[in-house]
């Protein structure tokens, strides 16, 4: 069993940190998103990794390196234009060869791992009518922003429609899904949607049609496409909220660190509170501050006289004297400070769609 990571793409909803930055990088408590796809891949005994890149290339690559750091070997599949999830099997068919593989979306979390769903295909591979796919749903509010499955009364899998303005089901597909080499057939077979993109979704369609199986896995746990602001503050909270205590960096004794709260190595709180679920990176400096629930501090940032609560900043950023910043996401070696300066007044430099809200 092989891994196809897909880590190309825009990030055009997480703008204005996706500017300079892959969104499958964002920090999710101090780890980039993509980071916990890999990992989990290789907890599930996957260590042949194909990467597909697209513009962001140079800092996917810098992360993951050759992926020994995740006891894996990682291939990188260069994708010169975001042409859709289909067409990323299409470009790695030399990778993947006839191997089976799990398809991972490198922007979707979720709280499960993935060796059982990994095993149960493998089990229904050697049973009667083997599938040629396997895909998780999961039940969502919202469901004209995700592919969606129909089933039948049994439970089987009759039809996927990506995106539908008037949805069948509630039922999403998650981005994580098993294929055998059949899928080359049919990504090959499809044409592109409506948005110009050779979708997944009719490959596996295109799989039904061909009366092939396709078996499908209702998710339990919490899953999150990260790609916008929302669920990606809620993405924290849920890796925070599991995270071990750990106190490696120092506290002096004017400070409290309560719960569940992880400082790295070099960081340091000095005469402030810390209220976990919390993240402190290494060389972060928290002074005369309070760092409140679900708040991840990136390494080398520094919160002086201010009070921070569920909000991700992210590394070699700062915040002073400022009274309370809640829900916020603030870029790398980005500064929010308050001034005495004359005329009193909000003096912003902002890049391209940025979000201000001021009280
Ligand atoms: O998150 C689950 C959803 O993911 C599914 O329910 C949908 O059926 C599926 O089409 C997909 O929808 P999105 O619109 O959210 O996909 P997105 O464009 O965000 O791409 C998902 C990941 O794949 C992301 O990490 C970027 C990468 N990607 C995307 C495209 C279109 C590539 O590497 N190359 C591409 O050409």
């Amino acid at each position: 069993m092989k891994a196809l990571v897909l880590a190309g793409g825009a990030g055009t909803r997480l703008r204005p940190i996706t500017h300079t930055r892959a969104k499958q990088l964002v920090p999710v408590a101090n780890k980039p998103i993509l980071f916990y796809g890999i990992e989990s891949m290789v907890a599930a005994g996957i260590t042949e990794i194909g990467v597909i890149v697209g513009d962001t290339r140079d800092e996917v690559m810098a992360g993951l390196g050759d992926g020994s750091q995740f006891g894996a070997e990682i291939t990188y599949i260069p994708q010169d234009a975001p042409l859709g999830l289909a067409h990323c099997v299409l470009i790695a068919r030399e990778f993947l060869g006839d191997d089976d593989f799990v398809m991972y979306l490198g922007d979707n979390l979720l709280e499960q791992d993935l060796a059982a769903f990994v095993s149960a295909f493998e089990a229904a591979r050697s049973a009667d009518q083997p599938p040629e796919a396997q895909i998780l749903l999961k039940k969502v509010p919202d469901p004209h922003r995700f592919g969606i499955a129909t089933l039948d009364a049994d439970g089987h899998v009759v039809q996927l429609v990506e995106k539908p303005a008037d949805p069948p089901s509630d039922l999403a597909l998650v981005g994580v899904y098993l294929f055998t080499a059949r899928i080359h057939d049919a990504v090959a077979a499809i044409e592109p949607s409506g948005r110009g993109e050779l979708e997944i979704t009719d490959a596996i369609q295109w799989l039904l049609d061909q009366g092939e199986r396709v078996r499908c896995e209702l998710l339990e746990g919490w899953w999150i496409d990260t790609g916008k602001l929302t669920p990606l503050l809620e993405a924290n909270r849920l890796i925070l909220e599991r995270m071990e205590r750990r106190i490696d960096g120092s506290v002096d004794e004017a400070s409290s660190v309560e719960g569940r709260v992880v400082i790295a190595e070099g960081a340091e709180i000095v005469n402030s509170t810390v209220r976990g679920p919390v993240a402190i990176g290494a060389g972060a400096r928290i002074v005369d501050s309070f760092v409140g629930p679900f708040s991840a501090i990136g390494a080398n940032c520094v919160v002086e006289r201010s009070e921070v609560e569920h909000s991700v900043l992210m590394d070699d950023s700062s915040v002073v004297d400022i009274a309370r910043l809640e829900d916020s996401l603030i870029g790398s070696d980005a500064s929010v400070r308050r001034s005495a300066r004359k005329p009193r007044a909000l003096r912003l430099m902002i890049g391209d769609h940025c979000q201000i809200d001021v009280e």
